[in-house]
């Protein structure tokens, strides 16, 4: 199973909107198994879902396994861990290791092909959980100035978590959404991380579709829609790189 965590310190980057697309894509011809990790449970909306007021994913801090939170969603072979709507992350102590220790005790590897986990915006334990069990980090970002400095802070907060197990650093990538050719600020965003961060970490941009933002009225990704649209060709294109990728 590879498991790749979609994040983004900065807000409203479409860290929600690639989880649900790139686990939807990949459900198409793997088992996929999809984490919702912001309490706002907006990626278990974009699936035909909500989140949970009792047992979302996030009572594994209480103490309940992972396995109990899974429910069915808008494709067989995709499967929803929902958010908690009301947990607390501050509420707790300690929370580090308790993601990785359920992957491990319930075996989830052997049940997936693939496991995505949307994060919240904010660097706090449920970021951090997720980090420890990547093996891959896609960060989105809106291509302006703001939107590379938060790159730039995400791999830090990557290259920290893998310090901090001692584990091998995951492969990160970097995905420019909502891009648009003609704006001249996105272009030299894009090459502000070509040079900074390398050109070999850049995935191909998804462009602006207002059926991208429309997708969660309806619980359906574009991936799955009747319709063809410039979202879900850009959606399909990126899950092709990403797994020419990582494999
Ligand atoms: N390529 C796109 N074209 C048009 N709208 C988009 C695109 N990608 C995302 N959006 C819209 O932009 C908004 C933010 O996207 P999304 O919720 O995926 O970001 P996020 O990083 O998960 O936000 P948060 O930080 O709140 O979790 C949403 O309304 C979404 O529908
Ligand atoms: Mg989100």
């Amino acid at each position: 199973m590879k498991t790749i965590v979609v994040s983004n310190r900065k807000g409203g980057s479409a860290k929600t909107t690639t989880a649900v697309n790139l686990a939807t894509e990949l459900a198409r011809s793997s088992s996929v198994l999809l984490i919702d990790f912001d309490t706002q449970g907006h990626a278990s909306l974009g699936v035909g879902s909500e989140a949970s007021e009792t047992n979302g994913i996030h009572a594994i801090f209480h103490g309940r396994t992972l396995c109990e939170t899974f429910l069915p969603t808008v494709h067989d072979r995709l499967t929803l861990a929902p958010a908690m709507a009301f947990f607390d992350v501050y509420e707790h102590g300690d929370l580090g290791g308790v993601l990785r220790r359920c992957f491990e005790r319930e075996q989830i590897a052997e049940f997936f092909d693939y496991c995505i986990i949307d994060t919240p915006p904010t660097l706090d334990a449920l970021l951090k959980n997720s980090l420890e069990v990547a093996d891959a980090v896609v960060i989105p970002f809106v291509p302006h100035h703001l939107g590379t400095v938060a790159v730039g802070q995400m791999l830090r907060a990557v290259y920290q978590s893998a310090s901090k197990m001692g584990r091998e650093l995951a492969d990160v990538g970097i995905l420019p959404v909502m891009y648009n050719p003609h704006i001249e600020a996105h272009q030299d965003a894009l090459q502000t991380v070509r040079t900074r961060f390398g050109a070999g970490r850049l995935f191909s941009p998804i462009g602006i579709d207002i059926g991208l933002a429309r997708q969660f009225e309806e619980g359906v990704p574009v991936v799955l829609g009747e319709k063809r649209s410039k979202g879900l060709r850009d959606y399909r294109r990126f899950t092709e790189e990403l797994r020419a990728r990582i494999g």
